[in-house]
């Protein structure tokens, strides 16, 4: 039997870090990954839901989709004409499938840089002999066990699906087939209008789809901060023409050979919805199945996740979790964040995350980013704060860039000027929002922005402003 100091089991962000990290830190690894994805000639790709079917190639297609957006849309105001643009889909995909392929197998070369072993097959703990834990690896080639020290648990998420709904990623889709539409559908239906919904809605409405998605909340994006959701909300409907409709119950979902019949409610009225293709995008759990947690007696919480503390310790001595398998926001930073940490806990130093300064980012055009406290997070704490707001149509750079929707919000507690919060709804947002990371992390006041030479022209000005305006000294706005 095989024996390592410790076994990770699942290559996702969560997972490959915390191999990478303890390998770094002189442990001997082995890291398990199951046949969830493999590339056309069997090979087990490593990353992930993040690399295969998630964070990577949704930003690819994004990125092609706005592309051809700006192209029909926005370069006239510069004078650029064009004529005769057209999407050729199968070249975006394959595009998308190179930046997967390219990624993933950059994992396998760290895994061989760094020395961790990979093994290949479905990690399950079969029990405990002395102070090692025994996993058994099941793939297609036979299976074995391996002893290890300390065993980390990262085993992701997959897509959770509507009870009744059958998903078959060619007609009604999860995450998975929603990335690989060989052709635009003219009518494309999605339920949840949350992360996904927005980005992958926003995709193929910008390829030409005519796009509904149904949100049975009453309220949208209800965790962002609410001048970014009222926004948002007028840009992506009246604006960008996506037909978002909230507080709906879905009562039967219709699938037949070329589409799908929607039956829903909606202010008690009762609808029908025929649409090519169905996205249901209604969150993701924890992929805890299989895993052997009851042969062991590895705790799980009330929504089937592993139970871990602050420093991802689980119940079992030397058993940690970390990523989307355990509480917290589902997203890769955050793992990796976590991988890191219990990689060093096990090699005895100090590993620490800090859950209020993980930044959000949906990537929508606009961005939608924040990090820390919503407006109305603060007022139903009673905490006592200040805003600052400057709208992006203040900043000489988003002119020249011909993108000024938007704006940074920058929230301050009123006694300290300690930075409590920001959100920004603006082109790059995902970037701007990691200078407040920093400030938080350092503990930065809003004044200590203020002071701070940003260059101009740059978007980040807005930020600078933002902080200014706290104290109602903004020099632009
Ligand atoms: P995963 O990435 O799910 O990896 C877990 C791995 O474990 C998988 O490879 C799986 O095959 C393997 N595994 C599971 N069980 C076993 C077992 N028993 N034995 C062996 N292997 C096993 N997050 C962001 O931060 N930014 C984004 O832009 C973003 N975009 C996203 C877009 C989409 C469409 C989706 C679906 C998700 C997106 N996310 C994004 C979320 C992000 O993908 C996840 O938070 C992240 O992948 C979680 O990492 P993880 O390592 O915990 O789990
Ligand atoms: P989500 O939690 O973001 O949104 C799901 C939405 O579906 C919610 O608004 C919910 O109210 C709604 N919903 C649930 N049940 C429903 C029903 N029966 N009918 C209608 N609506 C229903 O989950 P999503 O979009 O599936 O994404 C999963 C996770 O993946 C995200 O929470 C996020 O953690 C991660 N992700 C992160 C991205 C990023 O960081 N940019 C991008 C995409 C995903």
């Amino acid at each position: 039997m095989k024996e390592f100091d410790v076994v990770v089991i699942g290559a996702g962000p969560a997972g490959y870090v915390a191999a990478i990290r303890a390998a770094q830190l002189g442990k001997q690894v082995a890291c398990i990954e199951s046949e969830s994805y493999a590339d056309p000639k069997g090979q087990i790709r490593l990353g992930g839901t993040c690399l295969n079917v998630g964070c990577i190639p949704s930003k690819a297609l994004l990125q092609s989709s706005e592309l051809y957006a700006q192209a029909n849309h926005a370069f006239v105001m510069h004078g650029i004409g064009v004529d005769g643009v057209r999407m050729d889909v199968p070249t975006m995909l394959r595009r998308k499938d190179n930046i997967v392929t390219q990624l993933t197998n950059g994992i396998r070369s760290l895994f061989k840089k760094n020395k961790v072993t990979q093994l290949s097959g479905h990690g399950r703990f079969v029990g405990r002999e002395g102070d090692r834990w025994i996993v058994e690896v099941k793939g297609k080639d036979g299976e074995e066990l391996v002893a290890a020290t300390h065993v980390v648990v990262a085993t992701g998420s997959s897509a959770r699906h509507l009870e009744g709904v059958p998903v078959d990623n060619r007609i009604v889709c999860d995450n998975i087939g929603a990335l690989n539409f060989e052709s635009v559908p003219q009518r494309l239906g999605i339920i949840g209008a949350g992360v996904i919904g927005l980005e992958l809605g926003s995709v193929w409405k910008r390829l030409g789809a005519d796009v509904t998605i149904l949100e049975a909340m009453p309220d949208f994006l209800a965790a962002a901060d609410q001048a970014v959701t009222k926004e948002a909300w007028k840009v992506f409907t009246a604006g960008q023409g996506l037909k978002i409709q909230l507080g709906v119950k879905i009562n039967a979902v219709l699938p037949y050979e070329n589409g799908v019949r929607i039956e829903y409610e909606s202010a008690d009225e009762s609808i029908v919805l025929e649409v090519d293709r169905l996205i249901v995008s209604v969150g993701r759990l924890a992929n805890t199945a299989g895993l052997g947690a009851d042969v062991v007696g590895l705790q799980l919480d009330d929504r089937g996740r592993v139970d871990v503390d602050a420093e991802c310790r689980t119940n079992l001595e030397n058993v940690w979790a970390v990523g989307d398998v355990v509480r917290g926001p589902m997203l890769a930073h955050k793992g990796m964040e976590e991988g890191v940490m219990v990689a060093e806990l096990i090699a005895g130093q100090a590993g620490h995350v800090n859950m209020n300064t993980i930044p959000w980012v949906i990537y929508t055009h606009p961005e939608i980013a924040w990090v820390g406290k919503t407006e109305q997070q603060l007022k139903n704490e009673g905490v006592d704060y200040k805003v600052g707001q400057i709208p992006f149509v203040a900043n000489g750079r988003a002119l020249g860039q011909g993108d000024t929707t938007g704006f940074v919000k920058m929230l301050a507690c009123a006694q300290t000027d300690r930075i409590l919060g920001m959100h920004v709804f603006g082109n790059n947002a995902s970037e701007l929002i990691a200078e407040a990371v920093v400030a938080m992390e350092f503990g930065a006041s809003s004044e200590d922005i203020a002071r701070i030479c940003h260059a101009h022209p740059t978007l980040s000005e807005a930020v600078h402003e933002a902080a200014l305006a706290i104290d109602k000294r903004a020099l632009h706005f």
